[in-house]
C-alpha cells in the first residue's frame, strides 16, 4: 500500500520537474530573441524562479524513484532498470546544464541562437518518452 502512495508521488513530482525541465528552454528560445533589456531582466527573472522550483521539485522526485529501487527493490537486477538509470543520469546532466546556461544569460555571455535552443528544448521529449516505455513496457 506505501508503495503505491510513493509510486503515485513519484509520478506527480516528476510530471512537475518536466514542466520545468519542458519551459525553460522555451524561456531560452525567447531570451535569445530579445534585444530590449527591460524584456530580458523580465524574462531572466521567470527563467531563475523556474529554475527554483525545478531543482526543489527534483530532489523528492528522484529520492521517490530510489526509494523504489532500493528499498522496495523494484526493478533490481532488470535491464530496464539499468536502462533508466541511464536516462535518469542524462536527464540530471540536462537539468544541470540548463544551470550553466542560466548563469551565461546572466552575465549577459550567451552565444548561442534561438533555432539551437528550439532544438535544445526537444531532448527532454526524447528522455520522457524513453523512461515511461522503460518502466512500464519493460522491454528487457
Ligand atoms: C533516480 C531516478 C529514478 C528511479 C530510481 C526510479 C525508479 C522507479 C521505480 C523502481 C518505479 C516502479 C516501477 C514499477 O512499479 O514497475 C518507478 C516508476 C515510475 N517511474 Fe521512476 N525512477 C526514477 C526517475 C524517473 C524519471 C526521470 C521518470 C521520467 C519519466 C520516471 C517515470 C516513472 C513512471 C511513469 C513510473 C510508473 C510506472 C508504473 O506504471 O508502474 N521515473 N520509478
Amino acid at each position: 500500500m506505501l508503495m503505491l502512495w510513493v509510486k503515485a508521488l513519484h509520478i506527480v513530482l516528476i510530471a512537475s520537474w518536466f514542466a520545468g525541465l519542458f519551459y525553460l528552454p522555451r524561456i531560452y528560445v525567447n531570451l535569445a530573441m530579445e534585444s530590449d533589456p527591460a524584456a530580458q531582466q523580465r524574462l531572466l527573472l521567470m527563467a531563475r524562479k523556474l529554475f527554483r522550483f525545478m531543482t526543489m521539485i527534483a530532489v523528492p522526485a528522484l529520492a521517490c524513484g530510489l526509494w523504489l529501487w532500493l528499498v522496495v527493490g523494484i526493478g533490481q537486477g532488470q535491464g530496464w532498470m539499468q536502462a533508466k538509470l541511464g536516462v535518469v543520469i542524462l536527464l540530471i546532466a540536462y537539468h544541470a546544464y540548463c544551470g550553466r546556461l542560466l548563469s551565461l544569460f546572466e552575465q549577459g555571455r550567451n552565444t548561442r541562437s534561438h533555432k539551437w535552443y528550439r532544438w535544445f528544448n526537444e531532448l527532454p521529449v526524447l528522455g520522457m518518452l524513453a523512461a515511461v516505455v522503460l518502466v512500464v513496457v519493460k522491454p528487457f
